[in-house]
């Protein structure tokens, strides 16, 4: 185990408890083939579409096989899936012992500690973003909102959103993984009448004054996980 693996897990083990899950939850599997195939056109269609930054100079970027692509998207849904593990298992703690409250204050204090501690592991550039932020650091990017409004059009089709790879503006791999909102996420970004505690609220209001992160549902798209892979590294 090299030294930033080491560090990652002290980190890891440190934390008491969880905020936020990026769950990098896809299809759900039981698409019939119909659906199926008309996800593979959409997402086809998609590609062209998700392009919104231009690419100074086309002769820098590797054309990839689907394989070589694939092994980004893999590489990224492992760290991705990492994140859910340490994630939900706190939470599923907190909810057990019945602590929203810190639960909260420790997401607050340590949600961009996990994710850089991620990116320090598998030496990639871990973010999680969303069309509707809670913490103004995690603001997304041109790009970010575009692939996020194309997910949301895909869920509003009954589609199931895919993780997406392309090479961004500066010549680095970038895979996109959509983030969907699961029954345990409501706690804190549901709606704050009917879904979200009391002791909740009090302490959004405190922490978080602009929040915007509130009146999910469960379906809905959540965020992105968006990772970034140094300049024509292959991943693996
Ligand atoms: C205990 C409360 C809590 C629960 C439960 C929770 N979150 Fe969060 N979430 C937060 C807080 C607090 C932040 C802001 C973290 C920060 O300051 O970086 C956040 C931030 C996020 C972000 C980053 C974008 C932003 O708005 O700043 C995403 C994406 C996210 N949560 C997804 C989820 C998902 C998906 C679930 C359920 C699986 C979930 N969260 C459950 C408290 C929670």
């Amino acid at each position: 185990m090299n030294k930033l693996a080491v560090v990652f897990l002290i980190l890891v083990g440190f934390f008491g408890v969880s905020c936020s899950q990026g769950a990098s939850k896809e299809s759900g599997g039981e698409n019939n083939q119909n659906q199926a195939e008309s996800i593979v056109e959409q997402n086809r269609k998609n590609d062209s579409l998700v392009e919104v930054d231009h690419v100074h100079s086309a002769s820098d970027i590797p054309v990839l096989t689907p394989e070589q692509k694939q092994a980004y998207i893999d590489k990224a849904k492992k760290v991705a899936k990492n994140a859910f593990d340490i994630f939900s298992g706190h939470l599923n703690r907190l909810f057990k012992e019945k602590h929203p409250a810190e639960a909260l204050a420790y997401c607050h204090d340590n949600a961009l500690k996990i994710t850089d501690s991620l990116s320090r592991a598998y030496n990639v550039q871990v973010k999680r973003t969303s069309f509707r932020i809670r913490n103004s650091k995690n603001k997304p990017t041109a790009q970010e909102e575009k692939v996020m409004e194309i997910y949301r059009e895909q869920i509003h089709k009954n589609l199931s959103p895919k993780p997406y790879m392309h090479y961004d503006v500066y010549g680095k791999p970038h895979v996109y993984i959509p983030i969907m909102v699961q029954e345990k996420c409501l706690m804190c970004h549901g709606d704050p009448n009917k879904d979200i505690p009391e002791v909740i609220n009090r302490k959004l209001a405190e922490l978080y004054p602009g929040d915007k992160a509130i009146f999910f549902k469960k379906g809905d798209l959540r965020g992105i996980w968006s990772i970034t892979f140094p300049k024509k590294k292959q991943a693996n």
